[in-house]
């Protein structure tokens, strides 16, 4: 159905613009292979949750320097965490992550499970922030689904039904897209896409490297996807 090229199109445009966030290994590490560290992953992704890349930046930066890995932070003292953690709210994922912490340090020997099926089990991780920790950290090939990549999917596809009815559609529509090969880059690559070219408002599709596979900008109804359902 011509979306054979997705994956490798939008891997491409990854390597020469991904954004340089901390908790990215920067491009060139990711050119000599190496491995993102599943902490720094997994801290990022329950920061992200639901605050922007702006404002977390520099919390991940003191977070780390303060506790390097998932030992140290198990170790903490929960004043001290909670403490770092002021100003980015939702504190119970401040709990959760020291809930977290501490069943990966005494409990699973400080590795944290290589599956999204078995991070999900563990506290302050939900389907969505395992499934971005398996893909990034782990390679696992499984379909990673923010707001980003949903108008990102309902673009490239013209979906109209409109959301949340159109969650699983899209999410089924994100995994047939995923490649089995660096599926948390693609992941990684849907979300900047989304945050600097497939805007909400004005998309700028001249430079979309999926301007070629958008069903959406085809049509002339880039700019008007996702539809909504009235609340
Ligand atoms: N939002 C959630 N996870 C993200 C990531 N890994 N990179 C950029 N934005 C994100």
């Amino acid at each position: 159905d011509g979306k054979g090229a997705i994956g490798e199109s939008l891997l491409k445009w990854y390597d020469a613009h991904a954004r340089v966030l901390p908790w990215r290994i920067s491009p060139a590490d990711r050119a000599e292979g190496v491995a993102p560290d599943p902490y720094r992953v997994w801290l990022s992704e329950v920061m992200l949750q639901q605050t922007t890349v702006a404002a977390v930046r520099d919390y991940f930066r003191r977070f780390t320097e303060c506790w390097p890995d998932v030992g140290a932070l198990a170790a903490a003292e929960d004043a001290d965490v909670m403490a770092e953690w002021a100003g980015l709210g939702y504190y119970a994922r401040a709990r959760n992550l020291l809930k977290c912490a501490r069943v990966v340090a005494h409990d699973l020997g400080g590795t944290f499970p290589g599956k999204a099926a078995e991070l999900q089990r563990l506290p302050g991780i939900g389907p969505y922030t395992a499934a971005a920790i398996a893909a990034i950290a782990y390679d696992e090939p499984v379909a990673v689904v923010d707001g980003n990549v949903e108008r990102v999917v309902s673009r490239l596809f013209a979906v109209e039904t409109p959301l949340p009815g159109a969650k699983p559609e899209l999410t089924a529509l994100t995994a047939q897209i995923t490649p089995q090969s660096r599926p948390g880059d693609f992941a990684q690559a849907m979300m900047d896409l989304g945050a600097t070219i497939c805007t909400p408002r004005n998309p700028t599709c001249g430079i979309c490297p999926l301007l070629g596979e958008c069903d959406a900008r085809h049509q002339g109804i880039a700019e008007t996807l996702p539809h909504k359902a009235p609340k």
